[in-house]
């Protein structure tokens, strides 16, 4: 059985002050629930001000982008063996939005996945179509794509620590969200290319996410396909109360 991940992407969102007042006050009210996996993705910034707030509780840390060398004269970057340091289980690689706007190719996905995967810290690799994709039937083809090339030289033993995150980018932050028929497509053929490169029995063990405008009101509907291992939220984890009911589903 896989258990379900439901991770807060934080986006350029929360100074430290509001950071330690959304995640200590869920704290408090979540109480070690564990049926569903929790990761909070705070801006760089707040990584470690979460970290001690998440002391002794089950919950997860993660960055929102790493650069995939170890150290050097990379200004402004930040290298997978900080994102250790400062206690980072979880990152997210290949957002559509470092996609967009920060030339984020698959090429350099996959570098970052296998930098990840090289200090033991565990990626959200995130993949989706936009609105003229979908529109113009290329869906399947492109998050095939963007699947086996994320993929590209990662080792099988490495696949169940992987969680994909499917996100629409018609779905991001618009209110439109996929409907969860649709999305269960995408991600069954998703686990499908990855069965293709490493086995069925290895795809069954990987993670796969919806994202794209959940809120508590939907994510029952997500949640319950067979196929939808969790959410990775934007807009609606920035707040305790839906952040809560989105745990509560
Ligand atoms: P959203 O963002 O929930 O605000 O649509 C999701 C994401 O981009 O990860």
């Amino acid at each position: 059985m896989r258990k379900p991940i439901i991770a807060g992407n934080w986006k350029m969102n929360k100074t430290i002050p509001e950071a330690k007042q959304l995640v200590s006050g869920l704290v408090s009210k979540l109480a070690g629930k564990s049926e569903v996996e929790i990761v909070f993705c705070p801006p760089f910034t707040a990584l470690s001000t979460v970290k001690d707030l998440l002391k002794g509780t089950p919950y997860g840390l993660g960055a929102q982008d790493l650069y995939w060398k170890e150290k050097g004269a990379f200004t402004g970057e930040v290298s997978p063996l900080m994102l250790k340091d400062v206690g980072c289980d979880y990152v997210i690689i290949g957002h559509s939005e470092r996609r967009q706007y920060f030339g984020e190719t698959d090429v350099t996905v996959n570098q970052k996945v296998k930098a990840a995967l090289a200090v033991g810290i565990k990626p959200i690799i995130c993949v989706g179509e936009t609105l003229a994709q979908r529109e113009a039937g290329e869906t399947d083809a492109l998050i095939k794509g963007q699947t086996e090339k994320a993929f590209e030289g990662i080792e099988v033993s490495a696949i169940p620590t992987i969680v994909i995150a499917y996100e629409p980018i018609w779905a991001i932050g618009t209110g439109k969200s996929s409907s969860a028929s649709d999305a269960n497509q995408v991600i069954g053929l998703i686990r499908n290319t990855v069965a293709k490169l490493y086995g069925k029995e290895t795809a069954e063990q990987m993670r796969i996410q919806y994202g794209g405008s959940v809120k508590p009101e939907n994510i029952k509907e997500y949640m319950s396909q067979p196929e939808i291992d969790g959410a990775l939220v934007g807009g609606a984890s920035l707040e305790i109360d839906s952040f809560l009911k989105l745990i509560h589903y």
